[in-house]
């Protein structure tokens, strides 16, 4: 079951409940790179939540943070699971999580920015991912992604953060649903926009649908 609390190893799983109308079912997952449980980005991933479960969708929070997910090592002549499709440090959490996204309609990905860029443990996830589907073909191809980046500092980094991840998405062959950059003075309404995103998303509506204006 998609929509209930568990753990996946060492990592923690939310899941909101499905109440309203919508798409019934549509599962939507979080992949969470702040290691805090209180502040701004957890607030941010609150209003995305929010958002999916007033949808009707299901929703799983991934923090990696509280995982152990090793780095990337370059296996091989640097190719490694891309070239074998299979990453043999797998079991570190990595395969569970990747199952988990496989297992997704939507994702959602949210991260602190750090030096303008994700953090450390949504990148390390990130990096393998993209490493394994770049010869499966299977997790992310297709899906509709939804990147927010919250910047709580100087409000700098948002567009290289985004960059960043919208430059993983292109390589997973993923459609990136929106762009959300958030900061310490437009967090009111933008957490407004996430919500409203994360709905939108839950509801069916794609990267390319036009919406009536
Ligand atoms: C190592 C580190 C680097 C950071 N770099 C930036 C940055 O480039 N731009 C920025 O606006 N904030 C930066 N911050 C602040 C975080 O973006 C801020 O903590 C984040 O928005 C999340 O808020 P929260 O920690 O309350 O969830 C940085 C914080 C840390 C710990």
């Amino acid at each position: 079951m998609y929509n209930q609390v568990y753990s996946i190893g060492l990592c923690n799983m939310m899941i909101g409940k499905s109440t309203m109308k919508g798409m019934i079912g549509v599962k939507i997952c979080i992949l969470s790179g702040t290691p805090k449980s209180k502040g701004l980005s957890h607030s941010v991933i609150k209003g995305a939540k929010q958002g999916v479960v007033e949808a009707g969708g299901q929703v799983a929070e991934v923090r990696l943070c509280d995982t152990e997910i090793e780095r990337c090592k370059v296996c091989g002549n640097g190719w490694g699971a891309c070239v074998t499709g299979e990453c043999e440090y797998g079991d570190d959490g990595f395969n569970e999580i990747k199952e988990r996204v496989k297992d997704s309609d939507a994702i959602i990905i949210a991260t602190p920015v750090y030096w303008g860029e994700t953090s450390e443990a949504l990148k390390s996830f990130l990096d393998r991912l993209r490493r394994y589907d770049y010869h499966h073909k299977e997790v992310l191809v297709g899906k509709q992604v939804l990147l927010i980046a919250v910047a709580g500092g100087s409000g700098n980094g948002i567009l290289t953060c985004l960059e960043q991840m919208e430059r993983f998405c292109r390589h997973a062959n993923a459609y990136i649903f929106d762009y959300i950059g958030v900061n310490r003075w437009n967090n009111d309404y933008k957490k407004q926009a996430v919500k409203e995103a994360s709905f939108a998303l839950a509801s069916g509506r794609k990267n390319g649908d036009t919406v009536k204006y």
